[in-house]
């Protein structure tokens, strides 16, 4: 595994998806060697009930915590819990992954699709980073490795091809989803500011696409599964350098354009 000197993950939307394959998958190679902070909005929900039963199975490696990345009580309530675990090491690696999609367009989008749309996808992953940012210093200063990487200190994005303004031609007619292609847009903005802000302090930035994969979100059609998306992510995320700092990335390491 790629990844393999990161000792604490934090991962949003860890309860399905792209979420629930990265936790199991750091589970099953790092078992014993990292601590996984699975984060998701409803733990005892019925939807939540795979990622119960892979905590069941590494009860010493992953910890399900409530966080609702809307919510900025219950972020800050994550913090204060993660943060008590951590004892003292810091995070070394936050993806933030929990967002939704909606299929509108211009004519019969709403206010409201756009508010959950900006919400969740942009203002989530910033309010997390925001919370998280004494731990992921402390897991950057703690670090003795020269250079930027996910062993050190990490913030993953997990952001969209249909936020890329360059792109859009390509699938807006078939796919249109305007207020998700602006919020992944923003994200990428998002991306690029902290990238520059934080790189005094050895913390990493990167967005990275997924592919176009099967979950609820990608729909049926999708070309990729989970399983061959995540591989390709957590590699990738084994890969990043200072060089990557703030880039914009596929789960193969292609560079995006914005
Ligand atoms: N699938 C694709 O083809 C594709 C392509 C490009 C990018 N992406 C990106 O990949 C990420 C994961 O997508 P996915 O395909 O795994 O989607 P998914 O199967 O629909 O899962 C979305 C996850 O986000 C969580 N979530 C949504 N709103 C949340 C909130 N306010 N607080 C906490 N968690 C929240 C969901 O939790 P609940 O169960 O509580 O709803 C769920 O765990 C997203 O950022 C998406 O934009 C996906």
């Amino acid at each position: 595994m790629a990844v393999s000197k990161a000792q604490s993950f934090l991962i949003t939307g860890a309860n399905r998806g792209l979420g629930l394959e990265m936790v199991k998958q750091l589970a099953e190679s790092r078992a014993s060697t990292c601590r996984l902070f699975a984060a998701c909005r409803d733990p005892d929900a019925p939807k939540s009930q795979a990622l119960q039963d892979l905590a069941k199975k590494y009860p010493k490696v992953i910890t399900v915590i409530q966080l609702d990345t809307t919510d900025p009580r219950s972020v800050t309530e994550a913090v204060s819990k993660v943060g008590a675990k951590l004892e003292g090491g810091g995070l070394n690696v936050l993806v933030n992954n929990a967002g939704v999609m909606s299929q509108d367009n211009l004519l019969n989008t709403s206010e409201e699709d756009f508010q959950v749309a900006m919400d969740t996808n942009l203002m989530g992953p910033v309010r997390v980073t925001k919370e998280f940012l004494p731990y992921l210093l402390q897991a950057s200063k703690a670090s003795t490795q020269p250079g930027m990487s996910c062993s050190k200190a990490a913030v993953i994005n997990i952001a969209s091809v249909r936020g890329s303004i360059t792109k859009t031609p390509e699938t807006y007619i078939a796919f249109p989803g305007i207020s998700y292609r602006i919020s992944k847009t923003a994200l990428n903005m998002f991306n690029r500011c902290a990238a520059f802000e934080f790189s005094k302090d050895g913390i990493l930035f990167a967005a990275i696409h997924p592919g176009w994969v099967r979950t609820d979100m990608g729909g049926p059609d999708g070309e990729i599964d989970v399983v061959e998306s995540v591989q390709g992510v957590l590699k990738m995320m084994g890969s990043l350098t200072e060089k990557e700092n703030g880039a914009f990335l596929d789960y193969h390491g292609k560079q995006l354009p914005w």
